[in-house]
């Protein structure tokens, strides 16, 4: 079935069409469309996300994309609409909710909700332009330890199939993202932040200052990145000439630390075969490279999504809404900013 997707839990206006196939134990996704309108500059002034605005934003946006998809000229027929009913900001899932609602009467087409987390875990499934999506699937072997790291949430998940899984642990305070986001507006970055501080990172010592490694001996799989960001606000006021670069390393490596650890200790104690990665700080190219190296070590296969599903996006939504379908189970469509996994 091919599904229309829709997706404006945040700052991005996302439309897909996806082709989805097989059932539960083997769902196939071919993405045959894929439009991100980003409203980065827009909030960028900001310093963050200002949800009245991506309301605004999205109202403006979710037209125009529709219009861009250009669906009377498609050689393929829409099975379904689906769309993002949580978590994320209640304005924002609202614009996207009542869109869908509209779309699906106009195309005389079944809605479908999906959970936001449910996409990005299961982006790792949709496969790029270049890539092979058998070889994929064979990866993602059973059981399998997920880190579902975005803006708002830094969650480790256990999965036993496509459709079972267990919350292990996390967050107690802000989100990996949330911390690079903060870290970053510290440092004088612009937002979003994690990339800009990746990128600064590069050129500077990881090992300049031991910033803490909050909750990483903790025998739970919680996180905590509110100290962490403390920490760098206390060094920065005491040593004001630091270099930002060396800030910037010394921070990304205690989160990384803290996240490639408790992920691969989840991964011993239930016996992985997969270790995955997704969300916005997947896009993270270190975050990616230590955690593969671990993996590589251990001998447990390594698993991320291609760099365009990390971000948000609506061909994760239509995957979400796909495997929802198949369990046929359903969402209210109303939002509900505190879903989580
Ligand atoms: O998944 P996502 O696009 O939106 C949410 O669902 O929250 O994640 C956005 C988050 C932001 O906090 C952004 O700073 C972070 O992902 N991010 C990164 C990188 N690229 C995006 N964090 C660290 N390193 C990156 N390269
Ligand atoms: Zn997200």
């Amino acid at each position: 079935m091919n599904i229309l997707s829709i997706e404006t839990s945040c700052d991005e206006t996302a439309l897909s069409i996806v082709e989805c196939s097989g059932g539960i134990q083997a769902p196939r996704f071919k993405v045959l469309k894929n439009l991100i309108n980003s409203q980065i500059p827009i909030h960028r002034p900001f310093g963050g996300v200002v949800p009245n605005l991506a309301k605004r934003e999205h109202i403006k946006n979710l037209p125009k994309l529709l219009k861009q998809l250009k669906i009377g000229n498609l050689k393929l027929k829409i099975d379904a609409v689906a769309v993002t009913v949580g978590p994320g900001l209640e304005p924002a899932l609202w614009t996207g909710i009542e869109f869908a609602k509209q779309l699906s009467k106009d195309l005389k087409k079944p809605l479908l909700g999906a959970n936001h987390m449910e996409g990005h875990m299961y982006s790792i499934l949709l496969p790029s332009a270049k890539e092979n999506l058998q070889l994929k699937i064979e990866n993602l072997q059973f059981p399998s330890i997920g880190l579902v790291v975005s803006g708002g949430h830094t969650i480790i998940v256990a999965m036993k199939s496509f459709t079972k899984w267990q919350k292990l642990g996390e967050t107690r305070d802000d989100a990996a993202g949330e911390a690079f986001d903060k870290v970053a507006r510290l440092l004088g970055l612009p937002y979003p932040g994690g990339p800009e501080i990746s990128k600064l990172a590069k050129q500077g010592n990881p090992k300049a200052i031991n910033f803490p490694r909050p909750m990483l001996l903790n025998k739970d799989y919680d996180f905590s990145f509110s100290g962490l960001k403390t920490a760098v606000l206390y060094h920065l006021r005491d040593n004001p000439k630091t270099k930002k670069a060396d800030v910037a390393a010394s921070f990304q490596q205690a989160a990384l630390d803290v996240l490639v650890k408790k992920t691969m200790r989840a991964g011993e104690v239930y016996g992985a075969e997969t270790v995955f990665i997704c969300g916005g700080v997947a896009a993270n190219q270190e975050l990616r490279k230590q955690l593969s190296r671990e993996c590589e070590k251990r001998g447990v296969a390594f698993l991320s999504p291609s760099n365009e599903y990390n971000t948000d996006n609506a061909a994760m939504i239509a995957a979400a809404a796909y495997l929802r379908h198949l369990r046929k189970t359903k969402y209210k469509f109303v939002a509900q900013s505190n879903l989580t996994l």
